[in-house]
């Protein structure tokens, strides 16, 4: 069985109504990301910090995986598919994707401030003074800017023995996650789906400048006929 790799950003999540970081209106326009997305931030103004993601976990619990998401999972009748997102939402395990690997953590989890393999389930707010059972406070379990990316390898592991990538709503300005596609095989197609692509097209990589629910849509449609 082939085997696809699934790169994904932000602007897979789009169309289910969560904001982009670097669209116009995104994420990033109302918000200081040194305030609340690194250490330092967390550090000054522990709760800034966890307010910014409880009204982020409170959204997502009202918004569904779209028509991108569900295409990736027919894709697994015929191909092993490894879903390799940067976003922290579960938009693809609702959708039915069997294998995800989160770069940036999960918005749905909480982590110890102390331990970072001390991982919870965690789908209500995380206030001040929330701890474990080590008395050490909670964090949302997501990588900040600075921080390292402990999946990184187990994605570089995938991506080697790839025979098809697909990237879907990424920027491409976010490393390591950026530099990922550089561990692929040579001449590994590519299919890049983004109404603004940041990448050009070459001989072995594909850009469907769509948005991603009728850009999935065909390449998923045109890899299934190939299968
Ligand atoms: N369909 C497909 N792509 C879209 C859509 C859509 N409907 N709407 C926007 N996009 C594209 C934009 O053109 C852009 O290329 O999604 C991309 C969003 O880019 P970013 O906002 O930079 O998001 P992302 O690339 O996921 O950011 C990477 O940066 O802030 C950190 O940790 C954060 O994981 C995030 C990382």
């Amino acid at each position: 069985m082939k085997h696809i790799s699934v790169l994904t950003g932000a602007g897979i999540s789009a169309e289910s109504g969560v904001k982009t970081f670097r669209d116009h209106d995104g994420l990033w326009e109302g918000h200081d990301v040194m305030r609340v997305a690194t250490p330092q931030g967390f550090e000054q103004n522990p709760k800034l910090v966890l307010d910014f993601y409880n009204q982020r976990r409170k959204q997502l619990k009202s918004v569904l995986p779209n028509q991108a998401h569900k295409p990736l999972v027919d894709l697994e009748k015929q191909y092993k598919v490894d879903i390799i997102t940067q976003n922290v939402d579960d938009l693809h395990e609702r959708a039915g994707s069997s294998s995800i690997t989160h770069l940036h953590g999960e918005l749905m989890k909480a982590r110890s401030v102390k331990d970072e393999a001390l991982i919870y389930d965690w789908t209500e707010d995380i206030l001040p003074g929330h701890v474990n059972e080590e008395e050490h406070q909670l964090r949302p379990h997501v990588v900040w800017f600075g921080e390292a990316v402990p999946m990184m390898d187990k994605a570089i592991d995938i991506i080697k023995k790839t025979d098809i990538i697909i990237i879907i709503g990424t920027s491409m300005q976010v490393y390591p996650a950026a530099g990922l596609i550089d561990f692929a095989p040579e001449h590994t197609p590519i299919y890049f789906v983004d109404p603004d692509p940041s990448i050009s097209e070459s001989n072995s990589t594909n850009i469907i400048a769509e948005k991603a629910t009728t850009g999935v849509e065909k390449v998923v449609k045109k890899l299934l006929d190939l299968s």
